[in-house]
C-alpha cells in the first residue's frame, strides 16, 4: 500500500515535471501596474515641483494697478467659457498666495513653476508705467519660494497679455509685439533675475496658436470656416503668422538676456510646448509617415527655429510657402543660443491617419497641422483610460517615448517635462475627487516611464506636476480638475487630495507607492 501511494505521487511529480518542460517559460516582463517607483530612481539633482499659471490661479483681476487681460475681455463675452466660468477671482492666489506657498513647502517640492501676469507688471505694454504693485507682489511671492528652498521656474508669458495691446495693434499677428515683449521681458530679468535662475520666456505657443487662431477657443477667438464659426480670423494664414513673432520674440528675449544679465545673473532661457505622443492608426505605412509629420508640425514647428534657426524641413517641403521666412539676423539670434533648455508639457498619447492619401473629413485635419487626422479612439476603443479633458487618454508609454524623440531631434539639450496632469473625470463628486487613486496611478506610471528614459539617457533634470491645485482650465472652465489640492469654489479653502499625500511621501519616502505605510494616515486626513 505505502509503496503504491509512492508510486502514485511518483507519477504525480513526474508528470509535473513534464508539464513544466514543455509549457512556454513564463516571460517576466515587468509592467507598468508592477513596478514601484522611488525618488531615488532619479537624479539626487532632479527638480521636483508643480506648475500654475497667473491667470488660472491669481483672480484680484482689476487690482492694485492691473489691466483687462485678453482672458478678462474674452471670458466676460457670454458663451466663450463653458459655464460662463472666468477668471475674476479663481484661487484667490493674489491675496492667498502666502497660504499656497505654505502647501507647496508641506508638499516637498524643492521647485515651483508660476507664470507673471503682463498685464499686472505693464498694465499698458512699453508705452506705460511699470507697476509697483506687480513688481511687489511677484518679489514676494519669489522670496517666499526662496526661503523655503523652492527654485522659483518663472514663464514670462503664459497665454495672457494686456487687452490694450489687442485693441492697439491686433496682439502676435503684428510684429509691433516683439518690441513689448522684449520689453516685459527686460522688466522681469531686471526685477526678479538676480532670484530666478530658469525662465521660459513663452508658455506652448504651438496650442496657444491653434486654439485661438485655428479655433477660435481662446482670445481674440479668430477662426474661418470650416475649422471653426468666427466673426474674424483665417484659420490658414494666422496661425503662421502668430507663431512667427511668438518665435522672434523669444529669440529677441533670450539674446537680450544674454547680452545685458546673462553675466551677471547666470541663470537660464527656455521654451516650453505642448507635447502629444503619437501613434499610427493603421498598421500601415502612410500613418507611421503622418505620425513623423504630425510630430514636426507640432513640436518641431516650434523648437527648430529656436534650436536649429529655421522651420522644420517636413513642413518646409508641405506648406513651404505659406510658412514666414526668417531674416538672416532672425536666423542668427534663433541659433545662437536662443534656447538653454526645452520644457516639455505632457499629458497625453493619440492616434494618427494620414489624410494625403486616405480621405479625411475636411473638419478634422488641418494642412499646418501636418495634413493628419488626431483621435484617441481605435475601432471605438480608447488608446489609453479617458479623464476629465476629451482629448487627455492615459498613455504612460507616451512619457518615455516623447522624451526619446525630443532627445534625438534636438540633441539631448537639457529638459524639464513642465507639466503632467489628470483632469479628473468630470461626474465625479466631492469625495470622489478627494480620493484620487487614478490621479496617484497616472503619476506613478508616467513617473516609471520617465525614470526610464532618464535611465537611457535623456538629460531632463525636472517633472513638475499640473497642477498644484484646481484651477480655471481655460475654455473648460472649472469643471476640469487637475490640482492635487481640492479648491472648493465657494469658500475658496484648499483641501489635500490623496494625491498629495502621495506626492509628499514620494519625495521623502524611499518606498512611495500611494498605499503604503503611510496609507493610515493619508485616509485618517480625509
Ligand atoms: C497646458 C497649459 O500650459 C495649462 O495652462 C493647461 O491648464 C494644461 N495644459 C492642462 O490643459
Amino acid at each position: 500500500m505505502k509503496f503504491k501511494i509512492r508510486a502514485r505521487e511518483l507519477l504525480f511529480f513526474s508528470f509535473l515535471l513534464l508539464l513544466l518542460a514543455v509549457s512556454p517559460p513564463t516571460v517576466q516582463c515587468s509592467s507598468e501596474e508592477e513596478e514601484e517607483i522611488q525618488r531615488s530612481q532619479f537624479p539626487d539633482a532632479f527638480f521636483f515641483g508643480t506648475s500654475t499659471s497667473a491667470y488660472q490661479v491669481e483672480g484680484a483681476y482689476l487690482e492694485d494697478g492691473k489691466s483687462l487681460a485678453n482672458w478678462d475681455a474674452f471670458t466676460h463675452i457670454p458663451g466663450n467659457i463653458i459655464n460662463n466660468d472666468n477668471g475674476d477671482v479663481v484661487d484667490d492666489h493674489y491675496h492667498r498666495y502666502m497660504e499656497d506657498i505654505e502647501l507647496l513647502h508641506s508638499l516637498g517640492v524643492n521647485a515651483y513653476r508660476f507664470s507673471i501676469s503682463w498685464a499686472r507688471i505693464l498694465p499698458r505694454g512699453k508705452s506705460g508705467d511699470v507697476n509697483p504693485e506687480g513688481i511687489r507682489f511677484y518679489n514676494k511671492i519669489i522670496d517666499s519660494l526662496l526661503l523655503r528652498g523652492i527654485e522659483p521656474f518663472v514663464t514670462i508669458c503664459h497665454f495672457d497679455l494686456p487687452q490694450s495691446l489687442e485693441d492697439k495693434y491686433g496682439g502676435w499677428l503684428n510684429p509691433l509685439i516683439r518690441e513689448d515683449f522684449v520689453y516685459f521681458a527686460a522688466i522681469c530679468f531686471k526685477e526678479f533675475g538676480d532670484r530666478v535662475k530658469y525662465w521660459v520666456t513663452i508658455n506652448e505657443p504651438n496650442h496657444w496658436v491653434d486654439f485661438s487662431y485655428i479655433r477660435g477657443m481662446y482670445p481674440p477667438g479668430h477662426c474661418s470656416l470650416p475649422f471653426g464659426n468666427c466673426s474674424v480670423g483665417n484659420s490658414d494664414a494666422e496661425p503662421l503668422v502668430a507663431m512667427h513673432n511668438m518665435l522672434i520674440s523669444h529669440a529677441m528675449a533670450a539674446d537680450f538676456y544674454r547680452k545685458h544679465f546673462q553675466a551677471k545673473q547666470n541663470g537660464f532661457v527656455g521654451m516650453v510646448v505642448s507635447s502629444f505622443m503619437y501613434e499610427p492608426l493603421r498598421d500601415k505605412e502612410e500613418d507611421r509617415q503622418a505620425v513623423s509629420r504630425a510630430l514636426a508640425f507640432t513640436i518641431a514647428w516650434a523648437l527648430d527655429p529656436v534650436v536649429h534657426g529655421d522651420y522644420p524641413e517636413e513642413m518646409r517641403e508641405c506648406i513651404g510657402l505659406k510658412l514666414p521666412k526668417f531674416s538672416a539676423q532672425e536666423r542668427e539670434i534663433l541659433r545662437r543660443g536662443s534656447i538653454d533648455f526645452i520644457g516639455i508639457n505632457h499629458y497625453s498619447t493619440l492616434y494618427i491617419k494620414d489624410c494625403i492619401n486616405s480621405t479625411c473629413s475636411p473638419k478634422s485635419y488641418h494642412p499646418i497641422q501636418g495634413f493628419v487626422e488626431t483621435t484617441g479612439l481605435r475601432d471605438g476603443l480608447p488608446i489609453g483610460q479617458p479623464t476629465g479633458k476629451a482629448v487627455f487618454f492615459v498613455v504612460p508609454r507616451g512619457m518615455e517615448e516623447i522624451i526619446e524623440y525630443i532627445k534625438h531631434r534636438y540633441n539631448n539639450i537639457l529638459m524639464f517635462v513642465t507639466e503632467n496632469g489628470y483632469a479628473s473625470p468630470l461626474q465625479e463628486n466631492e469625495q470622489e475627487l478627494l480620493q484620487d487613486l487614478n490621479r496617484i496611478k497616472f503619476h506613478k506610471d508616467y513617473l516609471i516611464a520617465l525614470a526610464r528614459a532618464v535611465r537611457k539617457g535623456a538629460n531632463v533634470r525636472g517633472y513638475f506636476i499640473w497642477s498644484l491645485m484646481d484651477n480655471f482650465e481655460w475654455a473648460d472652465g472649472y469643471g476640469t480638475r487637475f490640482g492635487l489640492y481640492y479648491v472648493d469654489r465657494t469658500t475658496l479653502r484648499r483641501f489635500p487630495k490623496l494625491s498629495a499625500k502621495w506626492f509628499t511621501s514620494f519625495l521623502t519616502d524611499t518606498n512611495a507607492s500611494g498605499h503604503s505605510h503611510h496609507e493610515g494616515v493619508f485616509l485618517e486626513s480625509i
